[in-house]
C-alpha cells in the first residue's frame, strides 16, 4: 500500500512520515521515500542518506523499461511513461534501488535540488524518479511505501499524487491550515484521490474542536504537540517507546485507515495512462521527438497479475537459456 504525506510547509509532513514509517515497520515491510525539495527525512530517521534516485534517472529508466518494445531508449522514457508488457516491475525489496536500512525500514531519497540544477532542471525532474518507481511498483497488503512530499500545492503539479492508496493531509489547527485543506480537497475530488486529514500539533481541546468543526468527517485523527518529538529535535535520542500513548494511538488509526483502503489497480492504470497522455501533449512529445501515446500498452494489466506474468516470462527465458 502506498501512502503520501502532504500539507502546508512546516505542518509536520516529515515528522509524521517518519513516525508512521517507523510504526508500520515494527510489524511490516516499509520503504520510506523523501521526495521533498528540502531533504530532511534521513536526518529525522537518523540515517545516512543513500545515493539519490534523482541523480540516476537514465540508469533507472533503462532498468525499468526492461525489454518493453514500446520504449526504444531511456531518452524516450519520461517520468509518466507507464509500464507495459516487457517492463521490469519492482517490489519493495528490489535491490536495484539504493537505500539505507534504518529502524527496520528502507529509506530512499530523491536528493537535494543543487545549485547546478538551477536553470537547467526543475525539482520535478528529480521527483520524476519516484513517479517512475511508483508506476512500476507492485505492492500489496501488509507492506507500505511512505512518501514525504513537497510542501504546498506543488505536490499536485505532476501525476504523482494519483499514485497513492491514501494521501494524508497534515493540517495544523489554524485558519491557514484549514484553507490548505479546502484547496487540496478540491484537487483530490477532481482527480479521484483518497485523502484523509490528520490534525497535528494539537495543544488544547479547543484546537481539536476547531479542526472537527472546520474539517468535519474528513478529519481522521489528531496528533498532539509531542514533547518527545520536540526532545528529538533538540538532539535527544528517540524511539517509538518515547512517544506519548495518544500519539501512538493516532499512528495506529493511520495504519488502520491504510489497511481499510481498497487497492484499485484498474484506477491506478487508468490514471497512469491519463497523466502520461497529458504530459505527452503538454511538453514531452516535443521534448523527446516521439509520439509518447504509443508507449501505452492497452493490454498490460496493472497489479499483482502483471508481476506474476513477468516472473513466468523470466522463468521461461531462464528455461530457454538452459
Ligand atoms: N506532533 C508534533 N509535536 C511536536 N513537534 C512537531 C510535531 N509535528 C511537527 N513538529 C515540529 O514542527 C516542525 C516542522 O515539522 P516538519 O519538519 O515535520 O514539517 P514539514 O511539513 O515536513 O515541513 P517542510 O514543509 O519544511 O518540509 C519541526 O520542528 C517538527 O519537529
Ligand atoms: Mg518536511
Amino acid at each position: 500500500m502506498r501512502v503520501a504525506f502532504v500539507g502546508k510547509g512546516g505542518s509536520g509532513k516529515t515528522t509524521l512520515s517518519s513516525l508512521f514509517a517507523r510504526y508500520a515497520a515494527t510489524s511490516a515491510r516499509v520503504v520510506a521515500i523523501d521526495a521533498d525539495i528540502n531533504q530532511h527525512l534521513a536526518l529525522v530517521l537518523g540515517a545516512e542518506p543513500p545515493r539519490p534516485l534523482g541523480g540516476m534517472l537514465t540508469e533507472l529508466k533503462d532498468h525499468l523499461r526492461g525489454d518493453n518494445p514500446r520504449i526504444a531508449s531511456a531518452a524516450a522514457m519520461v517520468k509518466t511513461t507507464p509500464p507495459g508488457r516487457g517492463s521490469r516491475l519492482v517490489t519493495l525489496d528490489d535491490p536495484f534501488f539504493p537505500s539505507a536500512e534504518v529502524e527496520g525500514l528502507r529509506l530512499m531519497v530523491t536528493g537535494p535540488f543543487n545549485e547546478s540544477d538551477l536553470g537547467v532542471a526543475c525539482y520535478h525532474s528529480k521527483v520524476g524518479a519516484v513517479e517512475l518507481y511508483l508506476n512500476h511498483l507492485v505492492d500489496g497488503r501488509g507492506e507500505y511505501v511512505v512518501v514525504d512530499m513537497t510542501a504546498g500545492a506543488d505536490s499536485f503539479a505532476s501525476g504523482m499524487f494519483t499514485k497513492f492508496d491514501v494521501t494524508f493531509l497534515v493540517v495544523e489547527p489554524t485558519r491557514q491550515g484549514v484553507s490548505v485543506y479546502h484547496q487540496y480537497k478540491e484537487y483530490a475530488a477532481e482527480f479521484d484521490v483518497t485523502i484523509a486529514v490528520v490534525g497535528n500539533k494539537i495543544q488544547t481541546a479547543g484546537d481539536r474542536a476547531f479542526l472537527r468543526e472546520q474539517v468535519g468527517p474528513d478529519l481522521l485523527t489528531c496528533l498532539d504537540h509531542s514533547p518527545a518529538v520536540r526532545a528529538m529535535e533538540q538532539g535527544r535520542s528517540f524511539t517509538l517507546n518515547d512517544l506519548e500513548p495518544g500519539n501512538l494511538a493516532g499512528l495506529q488509526t493511520l495504519l488502520d485507515r491504510v489497511d481499510a483502503a481498497e487497492k484499485d489497480w484498474a484506477k491506478f492504470g487508468r490514471q497512469a495512462h491519463e497523466f502520461h497522455l497529458r504530459n505527452a501533449h503538454a511538453w514531452a512529445n516535443k521534448a523527446t521527438g516521439h509520439d509518447l501515446a504509443e508507449q501505452i500498452d492497452p493490454d498490460f494489466i496493472f497489479g499483482n497479475v502483471a508481476l506474476e506474468s513477468e516472473t513466468q516470462a523470466a522463468g521461461g527465458r531462464l528455461w530457454l537459456a538452459l
